[in-house]
This record gives C-alpha cells, sequence and structure tokens, in this order.
C-alpha cells in the first residue's frame, strides 16, 4: 500500500511504500520519520504530542474542545476515552483525510482489567500468583479492545503500595517487588504479544512513573518523597521490569519525586528511564499533568511544559500546555528545537510500529468487533480467572462449601449490585450485564435450593459517604428506610434459612482513583447487620468485596467463614458460586497484608528490623519497636489464603550450604495435600540477607510456584537461586551481592514458614 504526503503547495512529495506484513526495520522507519519531520510545521510537531480526552469518560480538570477541527488542522497525536469502532474510524478519517499530512492517530484507553469481558481488578488477579493466566488476561484484553478500534492501553498499573488508605492500591499488584515485577512483564507481553503491528495487539503503557503508590498519608496525587537506596530496590523495579519487557511508552505519575514532579522530572524520565534502563519509547503525562503543575507551585502553564520537555515528557495528556506553548518557549530559547523534534519523533516511531501507517483502519473492523468482544468463550474464561483470584481468609469448621440444598440467606447491600461487579477502572464494561452473587447463586442451585434474599443495609451509615463512593453509574439504590428497618426485614428472612451468605463490604467505586479511605473498616452499618446475622445463631459466610485490604480484626474473630472475592469482574457472580458450593476449590493468596489497626499502615512483610526488634512470641516490651495498644501482627500476612484442603510442608533442604559468586543453590521442600480435595497451592521461597551494606529487609520474596495436589499427594518443589536472585543496590548504589550468611524460608505464607541457611562465598 502506498501513502503519499504532500506539503500545501505541493513542493514536495513523499512516497512512503509499506509492507504490511512485515515489521519494518528500524532504519527504514527512520528514514520515513527523517522525511516527515521535514515537511512538518512546528504546529504540526507540536499537535503528535498532544492528546486531548474525546470526552466520553473525564476524571481530571477539564474537557477539550474542538477536537474535530484540532485533528483536522494536525493538532492531535492520539485521542482517549472514545469506544466503538464507528467512533474511532470518525476521527481516524478526520486525521488521515482531512489533515495534511495524514498522519494516523493513537486510540488509547484505560483498558487496565479486561475490556468488556472484565477480569478481576488487578490487586485480586495477582492473587492467583499465575503469571501464565495473567498473561493471558492482558491477551484478551488486547484481543478485545483491538477488535474495538483501541490500539493504546494505559496499562500495566505497576505502582507498588504498601497503604491501604490509598484507593489505587486496588490498580496494581499489591505490595512485593518481585511478583509486582513478574506480573508487569506478563502484561506487556500478553498486550503487546510478540508483533505490536499485527492486528489484534495493542501498546501497553506502564504507569505511574513513579512511585504514585508511596503517596504521603495515603492521600491520592500526594507527594513522595524517599531513599533512591528504597527507590532502586523497592519501588523502581516494577516500572523497569516492564521496560525490561519492551513496553512501548510510559505515563508520568501526578505526585512529585524529591520535590519536583514527575511530569516534569528530568531524572527520573530520562536520567533513569532512558539513561540507565535504555527505554527507546515514549512518554505520556497522566490527566492533565501537565497544568497541574502550576497547582504543585513549578510556574505557569508556559514554565511547566517546557520544563516537562526538557526533563524527558513526550506527550500532553488533555492540558494542551505542550502545544499551546511550546513554540513561545522556542523563540525564548528555553527549550531546542531537536528536544521537540525528539518528542515527536517517538510518537511518530509508535505509529509506525503499530503498524498504523500501513494501514490506520487496521483495528477498525466492524466484523472483528460483532465477533471477538464479550465472546462466550471470553467470558467463561473471566469466570475461571475470577475464582482463582479469591482469597479464603476464614473457614471455622468446614463452614465453607456449602450444599446446594436447604434454604441459603442471601443478605447485603453487595448481593445483588451489577453494576458493582466489575470493580474500579471498567470503562469498557457492560455494567448492567455483570452476573450479580444472586444470580450466580440461583443458576448454580438450580431446583435443588432455594436462595433467599434481603439487602440488610445500605453500603453506608452516610448518605453523602455513599453518594461518593458509588458514582458513574453504579448507584446501589440508597434505601430511604432506617438502618433498623431494612435489617430487620433481612434478619426475618435469614431466620427461616439454613445458612447465610453475607455479600458486604466496598463498592467497586470505594478504591480506585481519589478514592482514600482513613477508616477501612468495613463500613459500620454493614458491621452491625453481621452482628444481627450472627445473633440468629445460623451459620454465616462472609464475601468480602474490596478493593484495598480492611482491618477485618472483628469479623476475624467473629464469623466462621470469610471469602475475599475483591471485584472479580463481568462473570464475578458465577465464579462466587463456583466457589462457595466447591465446584472450584479456592487458592488465592494475598499480595497484600491486612493489618488489624489502620494505624499500623505502612504494613508490609518485607520491612526492615528496627535496632530493637521484640523478642520472639513477645507483642509488647517497653523501649522495643511496638505499640502499646495493637501488636505489631496483621490480621492476615502477605501470602497467606486457605484451601478447602490442606497442605504440609516439611523436608525443606539445599543442595550445599555454600554458593560460589557465579554459582547457585537448589533448594527443596515437601508439600503434601493431606486434605480431602485436590488443590493448588502457592509454595513460596523467601530469602533474608543477614547483613548488608545498608539494611536488608527481614525477608524478600525470591520465588513461587503454584502446584496442584491430589489427596495424599506429595511434591518436591525446587527452586535455584543464583547470586543474581539476591543482588541488590549497594550502599554505593552499585548492584550485586554481598558475601554473607542468608537465610532461606519456604512456605504457604510470609508467616509460617521452614527455614534453612546457607553462605555466599
Ligand atoms: C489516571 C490514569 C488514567 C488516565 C486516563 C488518570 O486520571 O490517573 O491512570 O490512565 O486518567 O484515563
Amino acid at each position: 500500500m502506498t501513502i503519499r504526503y504532500a506539503t500545501l503547495l505541493g513542493l514536495l512529495v513523499l512516497t512512503v511504500a509499506c509492507n504490511t506484513s512485515t515489521q519494518q526495520s528500524d532504519s527504514s522507519v527512520n528514514k520515513k520519520i527523517d522525511s516527515l519531520l521535514n515537511i512538518m510545521t512546528l504546529e504540526e510537531k507540536l499537535g503528535q504530542l498532544n492528546l486531548p480526552s474525546a470526552g466520553q469518560f473525564t476524571t481530571g480538570q477539564a474537557e477539550n474542545s474542538d477536537i474535530a477541527k484540532k485533528i483536522e488542522k494536525g493538532l492531535v497525536g492520539g485521542l482517549f476515552n472514545i469506544k466503538s469502532v464507528k467512533a474511532i474510524k470518525e476521527m481516524q478519517q478526520l486525521a488521515v483525510e482531512k489533515s495534511r499530512l495524514k498522519i494516523p492517530l493513537l486510540f488509547g484507553m484505560d483498558v487496565i482489567h479486561g475490556y468488556e469481558s472484565v477480569f478481576p481488578i488487578p490487586l485480586g488477579l495477582s492473587c492467583s500468583w499465575d503469571i501464565t493466566l495473567i498473561e493471558k488476561t492482558a491477551r484478551v484484553a488486547a484481543q478485545e479492545a483491538s477488535a474495538d478500534g483501541i490500539n493504546w492501553t494505559f496499562s500495566p498499573m505497576v505502582d507498588l503500595s504498601r497503604d491501604a488508605r490509598w484507593g489505587r492500591i486496588s490498580e496494581g499488584s499489591g505490595e512485593d517487588v518481585y511478583l509486582g515485577s513478574e506480573i508487569a512483564k506478563a502484561m506487556v507481553r500478553g498486550y503487546q504479544g510478540d508483533d505490536l503491528s499485527a492486528n489484534n495487539t495493542i501498546m501497553a503503557c506502564v504507569k505511574h512513573y513513579a512511585l504514585y503508590g508511596a503517596a504521603e498519608a495515603g492521600r491520592d496525587y500526594n507527594p513522595t518523597d524517599m531513599s533512591r537506596h528504597r527507590m532502586y530496590n523497592e519501588y523502581l523495579l516494577p516500572y523497569k521490569a516492564a521496560v525490561d519487557a519492551g513496553v512501548g511508552s510510559v505515563m508520568a505519575s501526578f505526585n512529585d519525586v524529591e520535590g519536583i514532579p514527575a511530569t516534569a522530572n528530568k531524572w527520573l524520565l530520562t536520567d533513569v528511564l532512558r539513561k540507565e534502563w535504555g527505554f527507546t519509547g515514549f512518554v505520556v503525562s497522566d490527566y492533565t499533568g501537565v497544568s497541574e503543575m502550576i497547582d504543585h507551585g513549578f510556574g505557569d502553564l508556559k514554565t511547566v511544559s517546557a520544563r516537562a520537555l526538557a526533563a524527558g515528557l513526550d506527550m500532553d495528556m488533555v492540558s494542551e500546555g505542550l502545544l499551546t506553548t511550546l513554540s513561545q518557549s522556542l523563540k525564548e530559547g528555553k527549550l531546542s528545537q531537536q528536544q521537540i523534534d525528539a518528542a515527536c519523533r517517538r510518537i511518530l516511531e509508535a505509529k509506525f510500529k503499530l503498524g498504523l501507517f500501513d494501514d490506520p483502519y487496521k483495528y477498525c473492523s466492524d466484523e472483528r468487533a460483532s465477533k471477538e468482544i464479550f465472546t462466550r468463550e471470553n467470558r467463561a474464561f473471566a469466570r475461571s480467572v475470577a475464582a482463582q483470584s479469591f482469597v479464603l481468609l476464614k473457614n471455622k469448621n468446614n463452614v465453607l462449601p456449602l450444599q446446594k440444598m436447604g434454604t441459603i440467606a442471601l443478605i447485603g447491600p453487595l448481593a445483588d449490585a451489577a453494576t458493582n461487579m466489575t470493580g474500579t477502572w471498567s470503562v469498557a464494561a457492560r455494567f448492567t450485564e455483570s452476573i450479580t452473587v444472586l444470580e450466580g447463586l440461583k443458576k448454580a442451585v438450580g431446583n435443588n435450593a432455594k436462595i433467599i434474599y434481603a439487602k440488610g443495609s445500605n453500603l453506608h451509615e452516610d448518605a453523602a459517604i455513599e453518594e461518593r463512593a458509588t458514582m458513574f453509574g453504579k448507584s446501589l439504590n440508597r434505601d430511604t428506610r432506617s438502618a433498623d428497618a431494612i435489617r430487620d426485614e433481612a434478619i426475618r428472612i435469614a431466620k427461616s434459612a439454613d445458612v447465610i451468605v453475607a455479600a458486604v463490604g466496598e463498592s467497586a467505586e470505594m478504591s480506585g482513583e481519589a478514592s482514600s479511605r482513613v477508616n477501612i473498616d468495613i463500613p459500620q452499618t454493614q458491621r452491625d447487620l453481621l452482628k444481627a446475622l450472627l445473633q440468629t445463631g445460623k451459620p454465616v459466610v462472609l464475601v468480602l468485596f474490596t478493593g484495598r485490604p480492611l482491618t477485618l480484626t472483628w469479623e476475624n474473630e467473629n464469623i466462621p467463614a470469610i471469602l475475599n472475592v475483591w471485584f472479580g469482574g463481568s462473570e464475578a457472580g458465577d465464579a462466587i458460586a463456583d466457589v462457595l458450593f466447591g465446584d472450584v476449590n479456592p487458592s488465592g493468596k494475598l499480595t497484600t497484608t491486612f493489618p488489624q489497626h489502620v494505624g499500623q499502615l505502612p504494613l508490609y512483610y518485607a520491612h526492615k528490623n528496627t535496632g530493637r526488634p521484640l523478642a520472639e512470641g513477645q507483642w509488647f516490651q517497653k523501649f522495643r519497636s511496638n505499640y502499646l495498644d495493637v501488636s505489631n501482627d496483621p490480621v492476615y500476612p502477605f501470602g497467606y489464603g486457605l484451601s478447602y484442603t490442606t497442605f504440609q510442608y516439611d523436608k525443606l533442604s539445599l543442595d550445599k550450604t555454600e554458593m560460589s559468586a557465579d554459582g547457585s543453590i537448589t533448594i527443596s521442600v515437601n508439600v503434601t495435600n493431606t486434605g480431602s480435595r485436590e488443590g493448588a497451592e502457592v509454595v513460596q521461597l523467601y530469602v533474608r540477607d543477614l547483613v548488608g551494606s545498608v539494611t536488608r529487609p527481614v525477608k524478600e520474596l525470591k520465588g513461587f510456584q503454584k502446584v496442584m495436589l491430589k489427596p495424599g499427594e506429595s511434591r518436591s518443589v525446587n527452586f535455584i537461586l543464583s547470586e543474581k536472585d539476591i543482588s541488590f543496590y549497594r550502599a554505593d548504589l552499585t548492584y550485586g551481592a554481598e558475601p554473607g550468611k542468608f537465610h532461606v524460608f519456604v512456605g504457604g505464607n510470609s508467616r509460617d514458614v521452614l527455614q534453612a541457611e546457607f553462605e555466599l562465598k
């Protein structure tokens, strides 16, 4: 196929012959981009750096206007918040038929955990600890999104977070560096595949670079400040993993880092990202990230835009600061033509990589859109993934699994809440078509059992908080009766049942962006409901909806069975039934610590020791590191999760007790299914470096394997540990391992482990 780019005067005609079937070589793409840059006006170059929101959804301060006219003038590089082949095709047509240089647009979207077939929120998905499965979710999401015109997703979100107050903890993979990095790579592979120019792969965008998950006090958008050691050894690693996996773009975060907003932080965007890590793609700001630097106190729009570009930002989401001010800054000598050209080149390169110059409509196939989205197959897959994300937190006296018989009372504000099932950041979802718990249970039991339902309580005692927590069409239809009246009705119903399933917790919008909380209990009105349900004397199963760790101290003490289902996606109702009735044996393990009290935050397993640690078995000692009022322990530690069967660990052994610098050690453990059902167990390997040039965490995850075991079956699980696995950024920030003693721990969670020791020579 041949595309002609012509200047208005017809002085220069550039013919770009493109081979549609193979990816073009870097040098041929470079030549094409050189030719294009030669004929582009300054305005057109700045246009490529401009990413307005098409306005179907909005999160930030401003809406862009006159988008169509701007596209025709070549003042838009890409669009987002636009859905459907028809809408996207219309916009692409404006770019490639009406604009002077016919440069195609990128079409972005927050395809975060699935497209229309929605998977569990990322925090839930990470609890599957199944990297292949997670990669496949991204693959399916890319398949569906690309069938609907999208060629770029603002995912994966890899912000490490250890603060449950921060609502966006739901969008990431939890608190762990190693697991988070493995997931980051898998997501990039899933979205981008082996060939970005294929019509069913899309460009990934790792976000929010950097450290966004460490926002002070868990308050969204807040500054982050931490040592470079902590950055290099912990918070930066998942972004680096995505870069190593070849991610095509990076999103700068809203927060400031060391006092410089990430959007204009040269150290982050150029020195680390490009020079140290070798990233060659483009960097986009977050939504109005450029203009928000005015409120950060970093200058007026012209100043912050020039600073951002000079720091290494290439594309401006929504603010239009780069578009409208850079030519003036150029005149004033605040930046160079080369800097603008470099940014423009990176955007053009991305479009070449996606194959958009070959065929700008390659993602706009009505046929694919009608056949490949929300398919029976994808929904079945989403159902099985959801079940694998659930974490069984408690199961006293094997209350679960339930029998498909008798009368089951399903009570709670989240029991019949279709629009809440997909959780936060599911912009493409068909909200009303999600399977609710009520539907799922009814389908599962058929005529074998009776399911009776009552709401039991509102989401929150405070109507204003409930309104904030049910935005974006996700109302829980607040009941205006008194809390007592709503509860009494439910208790009457529950009394006639054999068992009670309480679907309570957070609504979808209680986590996610701008949804920080200082109280991370289940809202009081729902806890009152739980108390009243317990008083009926019937067995109570808590089906917990949440986008973050909650403080479940009371629930853990009082409720016999707790199944944490996060927000499992469009098919979650069926998946919840699958697990409640034992058709699927739960195997999820927490990737984030559940604290006893919000005052313990940040609470995470890979913490450093103090000089005054508690003595073994103690929870309070004067002049030791602890609190007067609660122990340092979590309610549920990282890595924790039960099954309907039980596993026993024994025979931890190392093939040698000394590791040479270029050698390795094989660690083996015997894992036995000691229960009566087949089940999957995530076997976890942790290491402690006992002495370092900088202090080292008390435990760090270094490997895991998910094994399926039949009742009575034993398996020897092996891990190979080499020097690179125990390397870190040392006191002088060089990377490598330090000789000395190491403890090795293996177990089914980060707390209950077997221990051995070796020495690195
Ligand atoms: C969020 C990003 C998102 C962007 C575009 C922002 O508010 O922070 O995660 O990708 O909006 O929708």
